[in-house]
């Protein structure tokens, strides 16, 4: 009797582990995640574009109608350039620079010169989350349709870029202190 009872404690032990495994897993996967480029090609393919887009609402209000693009241009980026437009375009690439942390983060990434990249320092981890929050305020201020707050806020988005930059961005040893 006393070793069914065991036996039993045990099998609900070992589900009960099982679903705590299942229930961590999708996040251990994401964080963890063998990345597919360096952090120069990560900053190249979606740091740089989205934050151009950003950028852009100081000089263009995305209020105002596009302009229609070239009917010779039978590309899919110009026939599909009139989907997603106006506002909805800094609430994009706010939201994208909102979500990359994660991969800015990931523990695997090498840096091009195949160092890894910093993320054991205390110094970038702070960078990466201040982009974050840039980025969070940038997508609030762009679902308020607020061009004066936007543009004013990608001063700070720039910042986030430089303070990082500053240290490990540099020409000669980069990805380093
Ligand atoms: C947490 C640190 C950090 C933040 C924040 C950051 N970067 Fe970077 N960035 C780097 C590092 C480190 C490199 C060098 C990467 C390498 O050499 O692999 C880099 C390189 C770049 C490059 C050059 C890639 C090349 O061609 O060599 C661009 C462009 C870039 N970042 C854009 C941005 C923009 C735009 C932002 C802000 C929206 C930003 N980065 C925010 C750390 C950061």
């Amino acid at each position: 009797m006393r070793s069914k009872n065991l036996a039993a404690i045990l099998t609900a032990a070992v589900v009960l582990a099982a679903c705590a495994a299942i229930a961590v897993a999708p996040a251990a996967a994401s964080a963890h995640e063998e990345p597919v480029g360096n952090l120069a090609e990560l900053m190249r393919a979606i740091l740089f574009p989205n934050s151009n887009f950003l950028f852009d609402v100081q000089t263009t209000d995305p209020g105002t109608p596009p302009e229609p693009g070239s009917e010779d241009d039978r590309s899919a980026s110009a026939l599909f350039s009139g989907i997603y437009t106006g506002w909805q375009v800094p609430q994009q690439a706010a939201l994208a620079l909102a979500e990359v942390e994660p991969l800015i983060m990931n523990a695997e990434r090498k840096c091009e010169n195949g160092r890894d990249a910093p993320v054991a320092n205390e110094d970038y981890q702070k960078w990466a989350r201040q982009l974050t929050e840039v980025a969070k305020q940038i997508y609030a201020a762009a679902h308020e349709e607020d061009q004066e707050k936007v543009s004013d806020l990608t001063n700070n988005l720039a910042g986030a870029c430089e303070d990082c930059h500053a240290v490990y961005r540099k020409y000669q040893d980069r990805c380093r202190r």
